[in-house]
Protein backbone atom coordinates (compact mmCIF):
# COMPACT_ATOMS: atom_id res chain seq x y z
CA UNK A 1 0.00 0.00 0.00
CA UNK A 2 1.42 3.64 -1.14
CA UNK A 3 0.42 6.71 1.10
CA UNK A 4 0.77 9.73 -1.49
CA UNK A 5 1.41 13.39 0.06
CA UNK A 6 0.66 16.06 -1.68
CA UNK A 7 1.19 19.76 -1.15
CA UNK A 8 2.87 22.05 -3.94
CA UNK A 9 0.31 24.61 -3.88
CA UNK A 10 -3.18 24.92 -2.34
CA UNK A 11 -4.57 21.74 -2.25
CA UNK A 12 -3.53 19.45 0.96
CA UNK A 13 -3.98 16.01 -0.35
CA UNK A 14 -3.23 12.15 0.93
CA UNK A 15 -4.18 9.22 -1.02
CA UNK A 16 -3.98 5.27 -0.54
CA UNK A 17 -2.85 3.34 -3.62
CA UNK A 18 -2.41 -0.41 -4.00
CA UNK A 19 0.44 -1.49 -5.86
CA UNK A 20 -1.52 -2.45 -9.00
CA UNK A 21 -2.92 1.43 -9.18
CA UNK A 22 -6.33 0.97 -7.43
CA UNK A 23 -6.85 3.98 -5.45
CA UNK A 24 -8.75 3.19 -2.04
CA UNK A 25 -8.31 6.96 -1.24
CA UNK A 26 -8.06 9.92 -2.46
CA UNK A 27 -8.55 12.92 0.59
CA UNK A 28 -8.07 16.55 -1.33
CA UNK A 29 -8.27 19.79 1.28
CA UNK A 30 -8.46 22.56 -1.07
CA UNK A 31 -7.56 26.02 -0.17
CA UNK A 32 -9.39 27.50 -3.21
CA UNK A 33 -11.58 29.38 -1.39
CA UNK A 34 -9.13 31.17 1.05
CA UNK A 35 -6.96 32.51 -1.62
CA UNK A 36 -9.78 33.47 -3.67
CA UNK A 37 -9.97 36.81 -2.36
CA UNK A 38 -6.53 37.54 -3.00
CA UNK A 39 -7.23 36.43 -6.26
CA UNK A 40 -4.41 33.74 -6.22
CA UNK A 41 -2.49 32.08 -4.09
CA UNK A 42 -0.31 33.81 -1.56
CA UNK A 43 2.02 30.95 -0.61
CA UNK A 44 3.20 32.62 3.37
CA UNK A 45 -0.93 31.07 3.64
CA UNK A 46 -0.98 28.89 2.20
CA UNK A 47 1.94 26.75 3.76
CA UNK A 48 0.29 27.72 6.78
CA UNK A 49 -3.00 26.13 6.16
CA UNK A 50 -0.99 22.82 4.86
CA UNK A 51 0.32 22.53 8.80
CA UNK A 52 -3.06 22.78 9.56
CA UNK A 53 -4.71 20.28 7.17
CA UNK A 54 -1.90 17.75 6.35
CA UNK A 55 -1.86 15.70 10.02
CA UNK A 56 -6.18 15.34 9.09
CA UNK A 57 -5.93 14.86 5.71
CA UNK A 58 -3.46 11.81 5.64
CA UNK A 59 -5.53 10.21 8.60
CA UNK A 60 -8.72 10.59 6.73
CA UNK A 61 -6.81 9.18 3.46
CA UNK A 62 -5.73 6.02 6.02
CA UNK A 63 -9.31 5.80 7.56
CA UNK A 64 -11.05 5.84 3.84
CA UNK A 65 -8.44 2.86 2.82
CA UNK A 66 -9.39 1.21 5.64
CA UNK A 67 -5.81 0.84 6.78
CA UNK A 68 -3.61 2.12 9.60
CA UNK A 69 0.03 3.31 9.19
CA UNK A 70 1.16 -0.59 10.11
CA UNK A 71 -0.56 -1.35 6.36
CA UNK A 72 1.29 1.23 4.67
CA UNK A 73 4.61 -0.30 2.23
CA UNK A 74 5.91 2.93 1.09
CA UNK A 75 5.59 6.55 1.12
CA UNK A 76 5.43 9.11 -1.80
CA UNK A 77 5.64 12.68 -1.66
CA UNK A 78 5.69 15.78 -3.68
CA UNK A 79 9.59 17.17 -3.53
CA UNK A 80 9.11 19.92 -6.21
CA UNK A 81 8.28 21.76 -8.15
CA UNK A 82 5.96 24.48 -6.39
CA UNK A 83 6.06 26.75 -3.45
CA UNK A 84 8.72 25.77 -1.52
CA UNK A 85 7.20 26.45 2.04
CA UNK A 86 4.14 24.61 0.98
CA UNK A 87 6.21 21.89 -0.29
CA UNK A 88 8.20 21.94 2.94
CA UNK A 89 5.21 21.15 5.18
CA UNK A 90 4.33 18.03 3.02
CA UNK A 91 7.59 16.59 2.40
CA UNK A 92 8.86 17.25 6.16
CA UNK A 93 5.94 15.28 7.36
CA UNK A 94 6.02 12.27 5.35
CA UNK A 95 10.20 12.05 5.95
CA UNK A 96 9.18 12.19 9.70
CA UNK A 97 6.57 9.48 9.15
CA UNK A 98 9.39 7.32 7.07
CA UNK A 99 11.48 7.34 10.00
CA UNK A 100 9.51 7.11 12.88
CA UNK A 101 7.74 3.92 11.08
CA UNK A 102 10.58 2.84 9.39
CA UNK A 103 9.21 3.09 5.81
CA UNK A 104 10.62 3.78 2.36
CA UNK A 105 10.24 6.90 0.58
CA UNK A 106 10.29 8.12 -2.81
CA UNK A 107 10.36 11.70 -3.70
CA UNK A 108 8.03 12.50 -6.34
CA UNK A 109 8.50 15.08 -8.71
CA UNK A 110 4.92 17.02 -9.45
CA UNK A 111 4.97 16.92 -13.28
CA UNK A 112 5.86 13.07 -13.09
CA UNK A 113 2.62 12.91 -10.52
CA UNK A 114 0.57 14.39 -13.32
CA UNK A 115 1.66 11.95 -15.92
CA UNK A 116 1.43 9.10 -13.47
CA UNK A 117 -2.00 9.69 -13.28
CA UNK A 118 -2.62 8.10 -16.57
CA UNK A 119 -1.56 5.18 -14.89
CA UNK A 120 -3.92 4.17 -12.13
CA UNK A 121 -7.56 2.63 -12.55
CA UNK A 122 -8.56 -0.09 -14.57
CA UNK A 123 -6.91 0.62 -18.26
CA UNK A 124 -3.99 2.22 -17.40
CA UNK A 125 -2.42 4.19 -20.60
CA UNK A 126 0.95 2.20 -21.08
CA UNK A 127 3.83 3.94 -22.86
CA UNK A 128 5.02 5.33 -25.28
CA UNK A 129 2.57 8.08 -25.74
CA UNK A 130 3.09 11.86 -26.14
CA UNK A 131 1.87 14.00 -23.53
CA UNK A 132 0.19 17.48 -22.90
CA UNK A 133 0.79 18.69 -18.98
CA UNK A 134 -1.14 21.93 -18.86
CA UNK A 135 -1.53 23.01 -15.16
CA UNK A 136 -1.44 26.45 -13.21
CA UNK A 137 1.63 26.51 -13.51
CA UNK A 138 3.40 24.36 -16.29
CA UNK A 139 2.57 23.69 -19.66
CA UNK A 140 4.96 21.16 -21.35
CA UNK A 141 4.84 18.29 -24.32
CA UNK A 142 6.34 15.27 -22.96
CA UNK A 143 7.25 12.10 -25.59
CA UNK A 144 6.68 9.21 -22.17
CA UNK A 145 8.60 6.30 -22.86
CA UNK A 146 8.42 4.58 -19.95
CA UNK A 147 6.78 4.63 -16.81
CA UNK A 148 9.48 7.06 -14.42
CA UNK A 149 10.65 9.49 -16.79
CA UNK A 150 9.48 11.40 -19.85
CA UNK A 151 11.30 13.76 -22.04
CA UNK A 152 10.20 17.47 -22.41
CA UNK A 153 10.05 18.23 -26.23
CA UNK A 154 8.09 21.63 -25.41
CA UNK A 155 7.27 24.04 -22.66
CA UNK A 156 5.58 27.70 -21.93
CA UNK A 157 7.87 30.80 -22.64
CA UNK A 158 5.94 32.59 -20.60
CA UNK A 159 3.04 32.02 -18.91
CA UNK A 160 1.23 28.36 -18.49
CA UNK A 161 -1.96 27.46 -19.96
CA UNK A 162 -4.15 27.57 -16.70
CA UNK A 163 -2.16 30.61 -15.59
CA UNK A 164 -3.68 32.23 -18.84
CA UNK A 165 -7.12 31.16 -18.07
CA UNK A 166 -6.91 32.21 -14.28
CA UNK A 167 -5.47 35.67 -15.57
CA UNK A 168 -8.04 35.95 -18.57
CA UNK A 169 -10.77 35.44 -16.02
CA UNK A 170 -9.50 37.80 -13.36
CA UNK A 171 -10.32 40.38 -16.64
CA UNK A 172 -13.13 39.20 -16.73
CA UNK A 173 -14.04 39.77 -13.25
CA UNK A 174 -14.87 35.59 -12.24
CA UNK A 175 -13.53 34.25 -9.44
CA UNK A 176 -9.98 32.87 -9.03
CA UNK A 177 -9.23 30.05 -9.51
CA UNK A 178 -10.81 30.60 -13.42
CA UNK A 179 -10.54 27.79 -15.71
CA UNK A 180 -13.41 26.01 -14.49
CA UNK A 181 -15.40 29.43 -14.42
CA UNK A 182 -14.04 30.22 -17.51
CA UNK A 183 -15.08 26.44 -19.09
CA UNK A 184 -18.54 26.87 -18.05
CA UNK A 185 -19.14 30.48 -18.96
CA UNK A 186 -17.79 29.53 -22.77
CA UNK A 187 -20.59 26.89 -23.28
CA UNK A 188 -22.89 30.09 -23.48
CA UNK A 189 -20.66 32.17 -25.51
CA UNK A 190 -19.43 32.10 -30.05
CA UNK A 191 -16.00 31.06 -29.76
CA UNK A 192 -15.74 33.12 -33.20
CA UNK A 193 -17.21 35.72 -31.71
CA UNK A 194 -13.48 37.64 -31.22
CA UNK A 195 -10.43 36.61 -32.72
CA UNK A 196 -7.71 36.30 -30.65
CA UNK A 197 -4.10 35.55 -31.27
CA UNK A 198 -2.61 31.99 -31.52
CA UNK A 199 1.24 32.66 -31.12
CA UNK A 200 3.26 31.16 -33.41
CA UNK A 201 6.50 30.19 -31.18
CA UNK A 202 9.76 28.32 -32.80
CA UNK A 203 9.76 24.68 -32.31
CA UNK A 204 7.36 22.91 -30.05
CA UNK A 205 6.88 25.56 -27.32
CA UNK A 206 4.12 28.14 -26.17
CA UNK A 207 3.16 31.30 -25.19
CA UNK A 208 0.53 32.73 -23.93
CA UNK A 209 1.44 36.10 -22.61
CA UNK A 210 0.08 37.93 -26.04
CA UNK A 211 -3.35 36.24 -25.94
CA UNK A 212 -3.80 37.24 -22.03
CA UNK A 213 -2.67 41.40 -23.48
CA UNK A 214 -4.99 41.00 -26.32
CA UNK A 215 -8.01 40.42 -24.52
CA UNK A 216 -6.80 42.88 -21.61
CA UNK A 217 -6.59 45.29 -24.65
CA UNK A 218 -10.40 44.05 -25.89
CA UNK A 219 -11.78 44.35 -22.56
CA UNK A 220 -10.63 47.83 -22.07
CA UNK A 221 -12.11 49.02 -26.08
CA UNK A 222 -15.69 47.70 -24.49
CA UNK A 223 -15.45 49.30 -21.78
CA UNK A 224 -17.28 47.88 -18.45
CA UNK A 225 -20.87 47.43 -20.00
CA UNK A 226 -20.32 46.04 -23.08
CA UNK A 227 -17.86 43.80 -21.61
CA UNK A 228 -20.18 42.25 -18.83
CA UNK A 229 -22.60 41.96 -21.64
CA UNK A 230 -20.50 40.05 -24.01
CA UNK A 231 -18.74 37.81 -21.51
CA UNK A 232 -19.34 34.35 -22.62
CA UNK A 233 -18.26 35.19 -26.42
CA UNK A 234 -15.21 37.01 -24.81
CA UNK A 235 -14.58 33.61 -22.40
CA UNK A 236 -15.76 31.21 -25.23
CA UNK A 237 -13.19 32.74 -27.94
CA UNK A 238 -10.54 33.28 -25.47
CA UNK A 239 -10.94 29.73 -24.59
CA UNK A 240 -10.75 28.86 -28.56
CA UNK A 241 -7.52 30.53 -28.62
CA UNK A 242 -5.83 28.32 -25.85
CA UNK A 243 -7.50 24.90 -27.13
CA UNK A 244 -6.04 25.56 -30.75
CA UNK A 245 -2.45 26.71 -29.40
CA UNK A 246 -2.68 22.99 -26.94
CA UNK A 247 -3.97 21.00 -29.36
CA UNK A 248 -1.80 21.98 -32.55
CA UNK A 249 1.31 21.50 -30.55
CA UNK A 250 0.70 17.87 -29.19
CA UNK A 251 -0.51 16.95 -32.75
CA UNK A 252 3.00 18.47 -34.32
CA UNK A 253 5.09 16.58 -31.55
CA UNK A 254 3.04 13.25 -31.73
CA UNK A 255 3.34 13.16 -36.16
CA UNK A 256 7.54 14.94 -35.11
CA UNK A 257 8.12 11.33 -32.65
CA UNK A 258 6.20 9.21 -34.70
CA UNK A 259 4.16 8.26 -31.59
CA UNK A 260 0.26 7.89 -32.64
CA UNK A 261 -1.06 7.66 -28.73
CA UNK A 262 -1.58 11.04 -27.39
CA UNK A 263 -2.42 11.57 -23.62
CA UNK A 264 -3.52 15.25 -21.74
CA UNK A 265 -2.65 15.26 -18.14
CA UNK A 266 -3.10 18.71 -14.98
CA UNK A 267 -5.57 21.09 -14.30
CA UNK A 268 -6.61 22.16 -17.22
CA UNK A 269 -6.97 18.54 -18.87
CA UNK A 270 -10.43 19.10 -16.90
CA UNK A 271 -11.41 21.60 -19.86
CA UNK A 272 -14.14 20.32 -21.49
CA UNK A 273 -13.85 22.02 -24.98
CA UNK A 274 -9.92 20.71 -24.73
CA UNK A 275 -11.65 17.35 -24.08
CA UNK A 276 -13.97 17.33 -27.19
CA UNK A 277 -11.02 18.77 -29.12
CA UNK A 278 -8.73 15.03 -29.02
CA UNK A 279 -11.62 12.61 -29.05
CA UNK A 280 -8.49 9.73 -29.40
CA UNK A 281 -6.51 11.11 -26.64
CA UNK A 282 -6.36 9.62 -22.87
CA UNK A 283 -7.19 11.94 -20.25
CA UNK A 284 -7.02 11.24 -16.28
CA UNK A 285 -10.78 10.66 -14.87
CA UNK A 286 -11.55 14.37 -13.94
CA UNK A 287 -10.75 13.89 -10.25
CA UNK A 288 -7.13 12.59 -10.98
CA UNK A 289 -6.61 16.02 -13.46
CA UNK A 290 -6.33 18.59 -11.02
CA UNK A 291 -3.68 18.69 -7.84
CA UNK A 292 -4.37 15.35 -5.80
CA UNK A 293 -2.11 12.74 -3.96
CA UNK A 294 -3.84 9.81 -5.69
CA UNK A 295 -1.29 10.81 -8.66
CA UNK A 296 1.64 10.94 -6.61
CA UNK A 297 1.50 7.65 -4.77
CA UNK A 298 0.79 6.32 -8.47
CA UNK A 299 3.83 7.61 -9.73
CA UNK A 300 5.66 5.71 -5.78
CA UNK A 301 5.38 3.14 -7.67
CA UNK A 302 7.67 2.90 -10.37
CA UNK A 303 10.86 4.64 -8.33
CA UNK A 304 13.47 2.89 -6.07
CA UNK A 305 12.73 4.29 -2.61
CA UNK A 306 15.18 5.76 -0.19
CA UNK A 307 15.69 4.31 2.91
CA UNK A 308 14.14 6.06 6.34
CA UNK A 309 18.09 7.49 6.44
CA UNK A 310 18.70 8.13 3.13
CA UNK A 311 14.98 10.16 3.18
CA UNK A 312 15.86 12.61 6.15
CA UNK A 313 18.62 14.35 3.88
CA UNK A 314 16.02 15.15 0.80
CA UNK A 315 14.87 18.81 0.34
CA UNK A 316 12.40 20.17 -1.88
CA UNK A 317 13.00 22.65 -4.89
CA UNK A 318 10.80 25.13 -6.25
CA UNK A 319 11.25 25.33 -10.26
CA UNK A 320 11.18 22.20 -12.33
CA UNK A 321 14.74 21.12 -13.55
O1 LIG B 1 -2.86 20.76 -11.99
P1 LIG B 1 -3.49 21.84 -11.22
O2 LIG B 1 -4.62 21.48 -10.29
O3 LIG B 1 -2.47 22.61 -10.34
C1 LIG B 1 -1.16 22.92 -10.75
O4 LIG B 1 -0.29 22.01 -10.71
O5 LIG B 1 -0.98 24.09 -11.15
O6 LIG B 1 -3.99 22.93 -12.26
C2 LIG B 1 -4.68 24.07 -11.86
C3 LIG B 1 -5.05 24.88 -13.09
C4 LIG B 1 -5.62 26.24 -12.75
O7 LIG B 1 -4.96 27.22 -13.51
C5 LIG B 1 -7.08 26.11 -13.17
O8 LIG B 1 -7.64 27.33 -13.60
C6 LIG B 1 -6.99 25.12 -14.30
O9 LIG B 1 -6.04 24.18 -13.87
N1 LIG B 1 -8.28 24.45 -14.56
C7 LIG B 1 -8.97 24.56 -15.72
C8 LIG B 1 -10.17 23.85 -15.56
N2 LIG B 1 -10.18 23.31 -14.30
C9 LIG B 1 -9.01 23.69 -13.71
N3 LIG B 1 -8.65 25.22 -16.85
C10 LIG B 1 -9.55 25.16 -17.85
N4 LIG B 1 -10.74 24.50 -17.78
C11 LIG B 1 -11.09 23.83 -16.66
N5 LIG B 1 -12.24 23.18 -16.58
ZN1 LIG C 1 -0.48 20.16 -10.53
Amino acid sequence: MILGIESSCDETAAAVVTPDGDVLSSIIASQADIHSRYGGVVPEVASRRHLEQISPVIREALFTAGIDLGGVTRIGVTRGPGLIGALLVGLSTAKAMAWACGLPLVPVSHLQGHVASLFLGDEPLEPPFVCLLATGGHTQVLAVRDHCSFERLGTTLDDAAGEAFDKGARLLGLPYPGGAEIDRLAQEGDPSAFSFPVASVPGFDFSFSGLKTSLLYTVRDLGEAATAERRADLAASYQRAIVIALTRRLHQVAEAEGLTRLAVVGGVAANSELRAALPDAAVAPLAYCTDNAAMIASAARYAEPLSPAEALVVDAYASAR
